[in-house]
């Protein structure tokens, strides 16, 4: 997507266009060594060898192992007022150290800063304490070299150039223009396992993940600077692959993003209740695609050309947790503009910060529609006006939708679901079904979820590691607000 075009916009900005794995042809999608963001590695292992075979078999091991279920804390709010994203906190290395890493279920792998690193920010402007990791400072750190197995099963097939111990390198580019570059280590994971009713202790395994030895965009800046990011995208490469393939949990996970107080519930396991209703993913995408088949506003459906509806390159229905806002194909966008405010024709936009605005002194709840995007399978998601709209101060509420032909040319035609409408809900993603689903939740209460080891059904509670400094970080960017605002339409 475009990058700020000015100064004052920046802020708001970077809480808008939250890391999405996509829409950019990345410069580096030609030579060696770099992660290809748009392609999906080959069905046939591309002669990947040992590290498809590795794990294919680790993979049939599984069955006959006893999975357990995760419990990640999350902290943030994804409000494009606050911080606009959301983050666990996981512990890696020998000694374990503590990493707040972004959630993104629009990216593939985990990497964090790490020492050797040029532009990686030293300080968060979320009030989080930042650690580099350093391989050599773990004793159970090794650097993945291109001629092992995760290399070519990552790439395809062996690099061509590649000898023993040259680094597998990797590149990422994410879709708001950020991006990160480095080599792979493999380290300790430690992660919490659920043993009882908001209960859990520590669970390990052996994970491969990114070591950022160079970051690109806002990844180098410290506004709202983390550790890293943890992709949750169903590639083999994944953190949550890795531990399936390592027969420790199913691969299946769910999330539930607080906009009202902050975090949620993010957990890995078979959740049994709330019980959802469930989409297909389209298979062999490299996002979590759906079939969208409808959209309503007000009950009534609006008339729109069937290519809005069809999936495959450079189009379709997308939901991604490391998005803030979401983006509509521009005839979409004026379409549901349009019928949405159908009643409001006297309201004025103000422009704040490339967000349509508008005073409002009532409760949108009462005054607006509700807008249901449907789904195959008669799966409906249901956007209430508080989460279509988001506060802005004094009365004022901006328009959480935005018109994707505005923000990237590639992306123009794709339905991009994030955080906005995607919170206050459970959401699903059960990947040995290939199905996604959510329902209406609260998400500052509990879910239940199954320990496969024990049959037994265990809470997991919602978090918000983030409670401490919230306050303070939203007061500093509602002034930031006002004095923009001011300075744009008043003074
Ligand atoms: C990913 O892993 C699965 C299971 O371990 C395996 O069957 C599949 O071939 C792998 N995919 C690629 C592209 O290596
Ligand atoms: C996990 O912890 C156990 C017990 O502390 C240890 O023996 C094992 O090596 C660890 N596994 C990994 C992958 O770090
Ligand atoms: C959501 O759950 C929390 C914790 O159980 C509770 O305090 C709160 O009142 C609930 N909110 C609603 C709207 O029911």
């Amino acid at each position: 997507m475009a990058p700020p075009p000015r100064a004052a916009l920046l802020l708001l900005l970077l809480a808008a266009l939250a890391p999405l794995l996509l829409l950019v042809a990345p410069a580096c999608s030609a030579g060696p060594g770099v992660f290809q963001v748009r392609r999906r590695f080959p069905a046939d292992g591309g002669g990947g060898g040992g590290g498809a075979a590795a794990l294919r078999a680790h993979d049939g091991r599984r069955h006959g192992r006893l999975l357990a279920a995760a419990d990640l804390p999350l902290g943030g709010l994804g409000l494009p007022t606050d911080t606009g994203l959301y983050f666990t906190e996981i512990k890696l290395g020998t000694p374990p150290k503590r990493y707040f890493v972004q959630v993104d279920t629009g990216s593939d792998i985990l990497w964090v800063n790490c020492i050797s690193c040029d532009r990686c920010p030293r300080k968060s402007g979320l009030g989080l304490d930042l650690t580099l990791y350093d391989p050599k400072g773990s004793s159970s750190g090794s650097t993945v070299s291109c001629d092992q197995g995760f290399c070519a099963a990552t790439y395809g097939g062996k690099l061509p150039g590649c000898t023993a111990n040259v680094p597998c390198e990797y590149s990422v580019m994410y879709g708001d223009g950020s991006s990160t570059t480095g080599f792979f280590v493999t380290d300790a994971l430690q992660f919490d396992q659920v043993t009882g009713n908001g209960q859990t202790q520590p669970g390990n395994a052996s994970v491969t993940f990114g070591c950022g030895a160079q970051q690109g965009g806002d990844l180098g800046s410290s506004n709202q600077a983390l550790d890293g990011i943890l992709g949750f995208g169903q590639a083999n490469t994944s953190m949550l692959s890795q531990l399936s393939a390592a027969g420790k949990v199913k691969k299946i996970f769910a999330h539930c993003l607080d906009t009202i107080r902050g975090g949620g519930i993010f957990a890995i396991g078979d959740v049994v209740q709330p019980k959802v209703k469930t989409t297909p993913l389209v298979p062999d995408m490299p996002h979590y695609n759906v079939n969208l088949e409808s959209i309503d506003v007000a009950g009534t459906t609006l008339q729109l050309p069937a290519h809005v509806f069809e999936t495959g390159e450079k189009k379709g229905t997308i939901i991604d947790s490391g998005t803030t806002l979401t983006y509509l194909p521009e005839l979409v966008f004026k379409e549901v503009v349009f019928e949405v405010f159908k009643k409001h024709q006297d309201i004025k936009f103000q422009n704040v910060q490339d967000f349509m605005c508008f005073q409002y002194s009532g409760s949108v709840d009462d005054g607006f529609p509700t807008i249901t995007f449907h789904f195959e399978d008669d799966l409906a998601l249901h956007v209430y006006p508080h989460e279509y709209f988001f506060p802005n101060g004094n009365d004022l509420y901006c328009v959480g939708f935005q018109n994707g032909a505005l923000q990237s040319k590639d992306g123009k035609d794709i339905v991009l679901l994030g955080d906005l409408v995607l919170s206050n809900k459970l959401v699903v993603y059960d990947l040995e079904n290939q199905v996604i689903g959510w329902a209406d939740y609260n998400c500052s209460s509990s879910i239940k979820i199954k320990d496969d080891k024990t049959g037994a059904t265990y809470t997991v509670n919602s978090h918000d590691i983030s409670s401490g400094w919230r306050f303070y970080w939203h007061r500093s960017l509602v002034l930031l607000l006002v004095t923009v605002v001011c300075s744009h339409l008043i003074c």
